[in-house]
């Protein structure tokens, strides 16, 4: 995956407001890059774009060897559905369906349902035994484990996460940090925005953003060391 020059600017009144402005950025298979950066440094915006949830101002984002930017609104749909797996902090599970049917959902939407894969992805990711369940009888750390089900069960390249760990309790987040390391070991890219420094030190790599942009940083790969020392 790789951003060029990306811009995302919005009009405020007769001002202009730049929440990304001027933002490079390439991310390998089997690499997990942290964003981090304060409120309103632009962390969403940056995920939405690579997420095709929205359209920049200027700038391309090229997954899988194509400019999203350029893909009509139809074409983009199945290609956010085919490439790109998206987790936020609240959950977003519908509640009358059960987990499986919750983590099968994409692939309605891809007219392409596979009981096994569904069954195969919750094993995954630790929910063989809870599949018929109810996502409200389900801890905080079980729903987002569903959520991280229903985003890679298309088999995405690249997986996106907006605080994903935000609403979890300790032992929660680090297990769901555990999934990410074994997909990423698996080749998945994973893009992560958080505020917490302490998991962002589980990224191999993270970038910092400030005011929309990113800010250079002579230890970026050793970030996590240089900011969790103790
Ligand atoms: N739809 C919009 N219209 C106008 N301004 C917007 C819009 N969306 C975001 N912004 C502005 O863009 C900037 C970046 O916001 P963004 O939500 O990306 O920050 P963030 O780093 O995700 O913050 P947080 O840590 O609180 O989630 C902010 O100044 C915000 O007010
Ligand atoms: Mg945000």
């Amino acid at each position: 995956m790789a951003i060029r020059n990306l811009w995302r600017s919005y009009e405020r009144g007769s001002e202009t407001v730049h929440a990304l402005a001027e933002f490079d950025l390439t991310v390998q298979p089997g690499e997990m890059v942290g964003i981090v950066g304060r409120s309103g440094s632009g962390k969403t915006t940056l995920l939405n774009q690579i997420g095709c949830l929205d359209r920049p101002t200027t700038g391309q984002v090229i997954i899988a060897g194509t400019d999203v930017t350029a893909l009509p609104e139809r074409e983009l749909v199945a290609f956010r559905r085919d490439h790109i797996g998206f987790i936020f902090q609240l959950f977003y599970l519908l509640p009358t369906l059960s987990v499986a049917e919750n983590v099968g959902m994409p692939m309605l939407f891809a007219r392409a349902h596979d009981r096994e894969r569904v069954r195969a992805i919750c094993e995954r990711v630790g929910l063989a035994d809870q599949m018929t369940a109810l996502p409200g009888s389900l801890d905080g750390g079980d729903m987002q484990r569903v959520a991280i089900a229903r985003a890679l069960v298309n088999d995405p390249a690249l997986l996106l996460a907006d605080e994903p760990t935000g609403r979890l309790e300790r032992q929660a987040r680090d297990e769901v940090l555990d999934i990410f390391d074994d997909l990423r070991a698996d080749g998945l890219a994973i893009v992560m925005a958080t505020h917490d420094l302490e998991q962002a030190a589980r990224c191999g790599r993270v970038i910092e953003l400030r005011d929309g942009r990113r800010l250079e940083h002579a230890y970026e790969d050793s970030w996590p060391k240089a900011h969790c020392a103790t």
